[in-house]
């Protein structure tokens, strides 16, 4: 069984990231999808939220599945016997450090491949970060992230804002 995971903050989900897991849904058996649990960053959600958020949008997609988790990747990786990771590539401005993550991983498991999906060209400007400004000053995020958690990314967002 070829099993794939997409790490990722998923501070909120976007419709960018659901995209991506849809198409490594039709490529693989199983797509593990892991919030992780990152100390050097901030989140607006708690690990909790962020995981509920993607279990209720992706709760009808037989072959995916929803995890957490902290520590390094390469040891979440072997732990779900998962040979390849997925990540979104957007623009030329994400290629660095993903580069750079992906070379990492590669030197710390050989066998384990990072494969990069090219955002779909609609959702190539959007980003959690952006989400969260836009939303955080009553800007309009709708189409931004899945209808399924708009209302409530959107109440908090907003108080947080306030
Ligand atoms: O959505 P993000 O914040 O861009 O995802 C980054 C993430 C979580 C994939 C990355 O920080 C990660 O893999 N963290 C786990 C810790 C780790 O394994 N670090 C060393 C390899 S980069």
């Amino acid at each position: 069984m070829k099993i794939c995971v997409y790490p990722g903050s998923f501070d909120p989900v976007t419709n960018g990231h659901i995209d991506v897991i849809q198409r490594a849904a039709r490529m693989f058996d199983k797509v593990i999808v892991a919030v992780v649990a990152n100390p050097n960053k901030q989140p607006a959600f708690t690990l909790e939220d962020r995981a509920a958020f993607l279990k209720r949008v992706l709760s009808d997609m037989d072959n995916v599945e929803v995890d957490s988790f902290s520590g390094l990747l390469i040891d979440y990786m072997h732990v779900k016997k998962a040979s390849v990771i997925i990540r979104g590539l957007r623009a030329v401005s994400d290629f660095e450090h993903e580069f750079q993550m992906a070379l990492m991983n590669k030197k710390l498991d050989d066998n384990i491949e990072t494969i990069f999906m090219m955002t779909n060209g609609q959702y190539s400007y959007l980003s959690s970060s952006m989400v969260k400004e836009v939303a955080g000053l009553g800007g309009c995020i709708k189409g931004l992230v899945p209808d399924e958690i708009l209302t409530e990314v959107v109440r908090a967002l907003r108080k947080k804002g306030e």
